[in-house]
Parts: structure tokens; sequence; C-alpha cells
């Protein structure tokens, strides 16, 4: 397979995470970096012996066919059609855009030109979030009936430091934490169909806890509590509580109930974690983790060692492109994960059940073989 050089635009706070952890796949190399700020380009250019332009020159770069979409949510949709105008495949962060209407602009755009689209997370393909859909898939605890998944914590104005957007429409939970928790209920149980939700916020202003603005507040212009009740094609009702108003709880992150027993899922912010199995109320037992190439600790973090292969869905998408197949992390996914959450502000605005207009496959399970092919090194 022909190498296929990399361009990223946004070079903030994740694009460390993609510039240490390109260089794990094959098939890709990261070649150059660009941002508005040139100085945040020169710095990751410097650290990553990659080349800094400007956006347009890295846009133009004849050594570039897929580039990578790191800027804030805000200016996700215009720095995509950027790049697909530019006539390069587009793989953008999450949430992919803000507006379903957004979605279908980039979905026209991309068909016209023949150029793939695809969108972070792609944490679904960790290996324990893989585990969970293969033991779903084979009956483990036979069809899903229910579920619930919780994402609440007290926010993000403590660690970001520049904090601001997370609280501007566009931001919130829902939108910046909804698309982990959403894409893997989705490849774990298909589409959604309709959804409902109670929507506010607990905090009017929010106070930086870092970084050089430290103690500077943000006004707080979009919900930050969200109960949404999601309604699957399969049948299957599931809850969940997106909030950064909640100082401390004890609910897990997500519990899948089949007919026959219980699945406890890890966070899906993440790739690996542990599985729990239960197939009555006093019988439940962790699952004996598959080795995963994708659940492999590679990186240490307060102490824990954990699995971070952050990257594989571009990686995947550009053997995809190569091998003539559709990607996992693909366009149609995001467009429905983007449907779901506006639904979900929606209905928390006019307190109404929201019906979807988009649905989409599930994405095609990612083995332990599937995944070390897309690894240079998988041993
Ligand atoms: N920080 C994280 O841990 C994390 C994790 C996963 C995903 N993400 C997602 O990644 C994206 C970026 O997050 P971040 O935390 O790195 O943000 P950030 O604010 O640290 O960095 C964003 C960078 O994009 C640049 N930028 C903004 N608009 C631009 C434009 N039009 N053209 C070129 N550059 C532009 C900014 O100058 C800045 O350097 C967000 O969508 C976020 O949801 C972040």
């Amino acid at each position: 397979m022909e190498t296929m050089g990399v361009g990223i635009i946004g070079c903030g706070n994740i694009s460390t995470a993609y510039l240490k952890l390109a260089p794990l796949f094959k098939g890709l190399e990261v070649r150059a970096v660009a941002d508005l700020s040139p100085e945040a380009a020169q710095a990751q250019a410097d650290e990553f012996g990659v080349r800094a332009e400007d956006p347009e020159a890295l846009l133009a770069a004849e050594d570039i066919g897929v580039v990578v979409n790191l800027t804030v949510p805000a200016a996700h949709f215009a720095v995509t059609r950027a790049i697909l105008a530019a006539g390069k495949h587009a793989y953008s962060e999450k949430p992919f855009v803000l507006s379903l209407e957004d979605g279908e602009a980039l979905r026209a755009l991309a068909e016209t030109k023949g150029l793939r689209i695809g969108s972070a997370p792609d944490t679904f393909l960790g290996g324990t979030h893989q585990q969970a859909r293969a033991l779903i898939d084979e009956g483990a605890i036979g069809p899903v009936l229910a579920g619930t998944a919780h994402v609440m914590s007290r926010g993000m104005e403590a660690w970001h430091p520049n904090p601001d957007f997370f609280f501007q429409p566009g931001g919130g939970p829902v939108l910046d934490l909804g698309p982990y928790y959403i894409t893997n209920l989705v490849q774990l149980l298909g589409p959604v169909r309709r959804v409902a939700a109670l929507a506010n916020a607990g905090f009017a202003t929010r106070t930086i806890g870092s970084g050089p603005r430290q103690g500077e507040t943000v006004p707080v212009n979009t919900p930050t509590n969200i109960h949404a009740l999601l309604d699957f094609a399969s049948g299957a009702t599931v809850t969940l509580s997106a909030s950064w108003d909640i100082a401390a709880h004890r609910h897990a992150n997500m519990e899948l109930y089949g007919a026959d027993g219980s699945l406890y899922v890890p966070d899906p912010n993440f790739f690996g974690g542990d599985l729990v199995l239960a197939t009555n109320r006093d019988s439940s037992a962790p699952v004996d983790l598959w080795d995963h190439p994708f659940g492999r600790p590679n990186e240490e973090k307060n102490d824990e060692r954990r699995a971070n292969y952050r990257t594989a869905g571009l990686a995947d998408m550009v053997a995809a492109i190569a091998e003539g197949r559709p990607h996992r992390c693909s366009l149609d996914l995001a467009v429905h994960v983007i449907d779901v959450m506006t639904a979900i502000l929606r209905s928390g605005e006019n307190g109404q059940f929201e019906t979807l207009s988009t649905t989409c496959e599930r994405p095609a399970p990612l083995t332990p073989a599937e995944a070390a092919a897309l690894l240079k090194d998988a041993e």
C-alpha cells in the first residue's frame, strides 16, 4: 500500500496525541501542520519534525492526500469544506459538525468530488469496545432490551486552559462527550429512531482553573445538564445522562441490559478498560479480556497504564481507500450521531419527542487480526 501524506489543521491540545500516535500506523505519514496561529503550528512542527505551513499552503501541498481537522468545533464545518474543496480526503475530530444541515452539505460536496470523509471518535475501535461488540453479536446477553449511560462531572474548566467553547452553543456535554457514548451505542445496538430530553444549566459562569487565564470567568450559554431518552431502531431503550454540573456520582459509564444478562461497558472515551458480564442479580464476573491490539496499554496517565490508539480511525480510512471498502469511522455514522445529538438538544428546548431523519449501518467490527493489520508493528 502506498503511503498517504497527512496534513493536520489545528495545533492545539489534541494535536499532540495525533502527532505522537500516527507513527504507530501503516499507510500514513504526517508531513505538515497548520494553524491560525503560526506559532502554534511551528511549535508542533519543531517538536515532531514535520513542516509548519499556513492553512492555504497545506491544502495546496501535493504530497498530502488527507487532512485532519483538529480545530475547535465551531470551525469544523468551514475547515472540512475547505479540505474537500482543495481535493483532499478529510478526517475530523468530534463533533463532526454542529448541525445536520452542515453534515449533509459536506456529504454532498464529498460525493461530487469523489472524496472520503471520516470523523472521530475512533475509541469504539478499542479492544474492550470491540469485545463488547463481539459478545453482544454472539448473543452473550441475548437481545439488548435497555441500557443506561452516564457521563457526568463538574466540567472542563479546571483542566482546559481555553475552555470558552465548551460553554457556548456548539459546546456542552452532549456535543463534546456525547459523540463517544452515542457512537459506541450505535456500533453496539444500531441506529436510533427518536429521542427526548430535559436540558438546563446549573451555573451561569465558569472560572478557568489552569494556564495563563487562570481565575478568569467565562459565561455559560448552552445547557450543561442533559437527561435524554434514546429509542433505538432495534427496540432497545437507553437513558443517557450528560452533565458538567455534577460534583460526584456513583453511576457506571455504560450498562446494557439483555434478555439473558447484563454487560457493563467501560468509558467509551478510552480504548481499553474492563468488561463485566452479569447473568443475574447475584452473579457477575469480569470478562477475560481478549488480546486485541487496540486494547494493549501503551501510555502512562495519572499513574495508570492505558490503551490510546487515537488515529486508528484515520488509519482505517486510509486503508479502506486503498482497499476500496467502507471505512468504520464513516460519514454516515458521524452524520447520524450529529442528528441524535442535535435532536436531543432540540427536544431539551421544545419538550417534544424528536424523530430522526437519518440512519446508518453499524460499522463493521474490527477483529484483533484486522486491527493488527493497521499497525506497523503489532507484536
Ligand atoms: N483536548 C482534548 O483532550 C480533546 C480530546 C478529543 C477530542 N478533542 C476535540 O479536538 C478538537 C480540538 O480540541 P483542542 O482541545 O485541541 O482545542 P484547542 O483550542 O486546544 O486547539 C484548537 C486549535 O485550532 C486552531 N484553529 C481554530 N480555528 C482554526 C481555523 N479556522 N483554521 C486553523 N486553525 C484553527 C486554534 O488556533 C487552536 O490552536 C475539538 O473538536 C475537540 O472536541 C479534544
